[in-house]
């Protein structure tokens, strides 16, 4: 057994979660889908959470993968995980399309939380290591890591939005979370807005000096900067390609009584995710004849997500409300125009729905990047498909090619619906030839290669201008 790592990511989950007695299956979301095949290149170990309350495990190997459990209690993963991270971070950081819950209480466990993980990382590191800490659950990280331990070289990388000033500053500890983050050498964000937000914050709550992308803190220099996360595209363009997949995508269109149009969500059952939006579109798409039930089918694939959040329950709860009131309005014995999942799929049966569907709908309210988009376009080599997107995913800087909506307009939202079906063969064609040049040249691997390389070269001195 290895005593300390030069590489060590540190995530509030591990890439597995504990689902029964004896039982792991890869964990949910869009951070384990990006750093798991990172991992699996390099020598290293990862650090966090394994998905239960209360359990204390060695590490352990898995997948190719060295990871190292931090236990976390019942009261935690209520107050630190369900709490401040999911129920006061995450809805204000995704533009208060929920409205953050402000609590001490929370506050407390959150950084109690933190400064766990961050001993752990100190423990677990080897001399001069480089230590890369993930996301909004784990921003205090990087500064208690570094009192421990200033030899290390740490990086933080944001993989969900970073809110605009004006919103930031509604958190009573705005300015802790801020110094948390300084504690980085690089601060790594999906989008250069998310970067330039925060300079802006630290020059103006914490009055530090930047010239450009660099900040002056205690004679240090910390970076901030946009680094778009990917996908494993040569891994899926592979998998797509396998005929037993390609079989599996015949069936399942067969399954679905071969309709003319298929279209797909996929996503955790998240309110940025604006499923509703979708589903309300394609049910006003039915109503008004512009589709006939026969002709399309919606399928919806939602995984299970922190389901003892508030808003979460209730989301459930108003989805189900619309798929059946859909399904009631305009479907026939036997076939419903929304097949609904609330399930977790395997990484095959996921690519036989993408390869199977004409058009994969892709709506967020606000979302860091989208991975389901990339994954989607990296499962076309056939080039036909279309990737109807948000404007406001971080994805679509990159997929410029996508038929781009605004979630909040349901005409428009219809009409980009409608355009994607009827699309001819060729510019569908062209628009995905395009989508999958961008993300082939942009794959998770460069994206992680483009942050280390970053991280591990030398900012320039302050002293010396
Ligand atoms: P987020 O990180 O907010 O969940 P992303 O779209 O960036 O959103 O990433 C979601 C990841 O989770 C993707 O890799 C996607 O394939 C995976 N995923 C989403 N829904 C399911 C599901 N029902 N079953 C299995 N994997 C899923
Ligand atoms: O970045 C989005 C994110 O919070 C990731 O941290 C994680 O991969 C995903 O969503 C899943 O969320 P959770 O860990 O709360 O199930």
């Amino acid at each position: 057994m290895r005593s300390t790592s030069s590489f060590l990511i540190v995530a509030n989950r591990l890439p597995v979660d504990r689902v029964g007695e004896k039982e792991w299956r890869r964990s949910p979301g869009g951070l384990v889908t990006a750093i798991a095949p990172v991992m699996q290149r390099r020598d290293g170990a990862w650090l966090g959470w394994t998905g239960a309350a209360g359990e204390e495990l060695k590490p352990f190997e898995d997948d190719g993968m060295h990871l190292i459990p931090v236990p976390l209690s019942e009261r935690e993963v209520e107050l630190y995980y369900e709490g401040f991270s999911n129920a006061t971070l995450w809805p204000l950081y995704h533009d208060v399309v929920a409205t953050p819950v402000y609590s001490r209480v929370l506050w407390d466990a959150y950084r109690a939380v933190n400064e766990r993980f961050a001993r752990a990382a100190a423990e677990a590191a080897a001399p001069g290591a480089v230590v890369w800490v993930q996301d909004y659950q784990l921003q205090l990280v990087p500064a208690i890591l570094r009192s421990l331990r200033p030899d290390l070289k740490i990086g933080f990388f944001l993989h969900i939005p970073f809110p605009p000033v004006e919103l930031f500053c509604q958190l009573p500890w705005r300015k802790e979370i801020l110094e948390g983050l300084l504690g980085a050498d690089l601060v790594g964000f999906q989008r250069p807005g998310g970067a330039s937000n925060f300079v802006r914050l630290c020059r103006r709550l914490l009055g530090l000096q930047n010239s450009r992308n660099e900040i002056q803190v205690d004679g240090r220099a910390v970076r901030a900067e946009a680094f778009p996360i990917s996908v494993d595209f040569g891994e899926l363009d592979q998998l797509a390609r396998d005929q037993r997949i390609q079989l599996r995508a015949k069936e399942i269109r067969a399954e679905l009584g071969d309709p003319e149009h298929l279209l797909l969500g996929v996503d955790r059952l998240d309110y940025t995710k604006g499923i509703g939006q979708r589903l309300k579109a394609f049910g006003e798409l039915l109503a008004d004849g512009s589709v006939k039930p026969g002709d399309a089918a919606f399928v919806q694939v939602a995984t299970p997500t922190r389901e003892r959040v508030a808003e979460y329950v209730k989301l459930r709860g108003d989805i189900e409300l619309r798929v059946g009131r859909i399904n009631g309005e305009h479907g026939m014995l036997g076939r419903q125009p929304i097949s609904y999942l609330h399930q977790s799929y395997r990484r095959d049966e996921l690519a036989a729905l993408y390869c199977a569907a004409d058009v994969m709908v892709v709506t967020p309210l606000r979302d860091g990047m989208n991975l389901v988009a990339k994954e989607y376009v990296s499962c076309r080599h056939d080039l036909r498909g279309a990737l109807v997107l948000s404007e406001f995913a971080g994805a679509a800087d990159e997929l410029r090619q996508a038929f781009l909506v605004n979630p909040y307009d349901i005409a428009g939202m219809k009409r980009a619906m409608l355009a994607a079906m009827r699309a001819t063969p060729h510019e569908l064609a062209r628009r995905m030839r395009s989508l999958r040049r961008r993300v082939a040249g942009h794959d998770v691997d460069r994206w992680a290669g483009d942050f280390l390389s970053a991280l591990e070269s030398p900012a320039s001195n302050p002293k010396s201008g």
